[in-house]
């Protein structure tokens, strides 16, 4: 299914967050201008977080979810669901940032990372779209508008 142009901001943003799970993994390929190194996946991952992870987490826990609840079962669990694996993740580069056992933390962290994408992405904006009337799902567009906004230069 396409995705609506609702999600796109959002899947434009797993797509990156991906990357930097497949990289963080311990059996990464290297990817070119990317760390290839601990030390520097770590530092790149601390900044990812700041600057991209706490925004979107922020988008999906404050615009996202208060306007899917309570519609749906199944989407209410996997938002439920959805909130522990934010906790999870930010647990887990809570750890990377300590520096403790890095290279585990990272491959956990880039597992956990790329699971929980999978989930949003195939399970529940699957099932928003399916749920979600055309006209609901340009209100939400609305509400996300702000992160449509081209990047100031
Ligand atoms: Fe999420
Ligand atoms: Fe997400």
């Amino acid at each position: 299914m396409k995705r609506h142009e609702s999600l796109i901001p959002l899947s434009q943003q797993h797509h990156s967050l991906l990357i930097l799970a497949q990289l963080i993994k311990k059996d990464s390929p290297q990817y070119k201008g990317l760390p290839t190194n601990i030390p520097e996946k770590r530092i790149y991952t601390l900044n990812k977080f700041k600057e991209e992870i706490v925004p979107h987490f922020e988008a999906e826990e404050l615009i996202l979810i208060p306007f899917i609840l309570g519609k749906n079962k199944r989407i209410d669990n996997l938002s439920e669901e959805i909130i522990i694996e934010h906790q999870k993740i930010s647990e887990f580069v809570e750890l990377v940032r300590s520096k403790v056992d890095i290279e585990e933390n990272l491959d956990n962290l880039g597992k956990l990372l790329s699971g929980h994408i999978r989930k949003e992405e195939r399970e529940l904006f699957q099932l928003i779209q399916e749920i979600f009337s055309e006209e609901q799902l340009s209100k939400l567009l609305n509400q996300f508008s702000h992160l449509n906004k081209p990047k100031s230069c």
